[in-house]
């Protein structure tokens, strides 16, 4: 294994957390994902489902979870079924799990081979009350692709229509979006490959280097470190680039008088990292730059103070726009009269700024939460503003992980550089070492 995972103990307490919010008499199914095909006998590599991930810790295709706290039998309560191994598998893809190692991994002790699952499942359900299905009811989930989960979901309610359905997802929204301390302790992993990632990119950095060399370099750092690759697809932007919030093609060149912004974060042991940093491709921010990265960070630091237990999501977001809204003044971007008569529905400050400020940051980049409830202690979020500026060719994003405390925060990225002369210093240092 390329990671030290979380503690039996760790799944055990958050299957505890999911048992707790269960109605009496109800049985949940969990499953894993599939391996997805590309072509011919191609396939992509195998991407854990968050959710059953996040109960068992198994990280194995065909895996599928079964809760039922009030089964008569012990034995009956917690099952997980894995994919039954052979030695014919074992020589082609490599050894998958023993029982007895999914057990020790996810503090199971009822482990059956997933050939077993149907005809289990048909023996349990006549003690259920109803059944906890989950799904993935993530804000902005727009997949068309059918998942495994959601193909299993059809299947067992064609199967078994007379039984009450119940979704899981809220309750899994619930439990991820506050964080035990080995997941705040392997994000910081993930946080920590990255930020070395960072460094290495400042020395590299220089005009004429192409964005995807740049891309390289930091993929080149997450492979060393244990990490299994990116956490999302990087943003590796110079120039005008960096104002087209998803620019993935980081096939342009980085030249002399250009900030290059990149968007980039490692994922270690299923948990992801995310980090935003522009820099100046020569070293040296000009002054219009400086002031503009200045806003920005300003922004950073303010915004990272309002996140507090008890804030609501929806009112720290209007108050970080209001920050925006002062630097941007600031910056002769927007007017000061025209800001005061502004549609509140339609805020001036999303001309340059378009997106929102934080996400919640786990197993998933854009992790599952609460956005309606109020913020507590252990959830993890980004703080990312940014200035957007095409007809300057400039676009700046800052973007740290911070836990939420019982009082404050705690900034995973706290030992990266983000001031204008750290960076500065930074790749100046770099440069010396270049010409020496
Ligand atoms: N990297 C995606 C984001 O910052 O939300
Ligand atoms: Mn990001
Ligand atoms: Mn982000």
């Amino acid at each position: 294994m390329r990671y030290t995972p979380l503690s039996a103990a760790t799944y055990r307490e958050h299957r505890s957390r999911f048992r707790q919010a269960m109605e009496k008499g109800g049985l949940a199914v969990f499953h894993s994902n599939d391996i997805m095909p590309t072509s011919a006998d191609g396939t992509m590599p195998f991407h854990q489902a968050a959710d059953i991930f996040h109960l068992s810790g198994i990280d194995q295709e065909e895996t599928v979870l079964l809760l039922f706290p009030d089964a008569f039998d012990p034995k009956d309560r917690e099952i997980l079924f894995v994919r039954e191994t052979s030695p014919s598998i074992a020589i082609w893809e490599g050894a998958k799990l023993t029982q007895q190692q999914a057990t020790a991994q996810s503090g199971i002790a009822t482990v059956l081979w997933t050939s077993s699952y149907e005809a289990t499942l048909q023996r349990l359900l006549p003690q259920a009350k109803s059944i906890y299905l989950n799904s993935n009811e993530h804000l902005r989930q727009g997949n068309e692709v059918e998942t495994r989960e959601e193909r299993k979901n059809k299947e067992l309610r064609a199967k078994y229509p007379l039984y009450e359905v119940k979704r899981s997802a809220p309750i899994m929204h619930r439990i991820r979006s506050r964080k035990t301390a080995e997941e705040i302790a392997q994000i910081q992993n993930a946080v920590n490959i990255t930020a070395k990632a960072f460094q290495r990119v400042l020395q590299f950095v220089k005009p004429g280097v192409k964005e995807y060399a740049i891309e390289a370099e930091i993929t080149h750092e997450f492979l060393r470190n244990g990490s299994r690759g990116h956490a999302y697809t990087p943003i590796i932007a110079s120039g005008y680039n960096a104002c087209v919030l998803h620019y993935i093609t980081n096939d342009d060149t980085c030249k002399d008088g250009d900030v290059i912004l990149m968007d980039f974060g490692c994922e270690y042991g299923g948990y992801a990292s995310d980090l935003s940093r522009s820099i100046p491709v020569n070293g040296k921010f000009s002054p219009r730059q400086r002031d503009v990265y200045n806003a920005v960070l300003n922004v950073q630091k303010e915004a990272t103070k309002l996140l507090l237990p008890g804030v609501f999501l929806g009112d720290y977001h209007k108050q970080v726009g209001e920050l925006m809204e002062k630097e941007l003044i600031g910056l002769g971007l927007l007017d000061k009269k025209e800001v005061a008569t502004q549609d509140p529905e339609k805020p001036l400050y999303k001309k340059y700024f378009m997106h929102g400020t934080s996400h919640f940051l786990g197993i998933d980049v854009h992790d599952v939460g609460l956005w309606h409830e109020p913020i507590t202690e252990g959830m993890v979020f980004t703080v990312e503003p940014g200035i957007y500026i095409p007809e300057e060719n400039l676009g700046i994003r800052i973007e740290n992980n911070i836990v939420v405390t019982k009082d404050g925060q705690d900034d995973l990225f706290k030992n990266i550089p983000r001031e204008v002369e750290e960076i500065e210093a930074l790749m100046a240092k770099s440069r010396k070492k270049t010409l020496a």
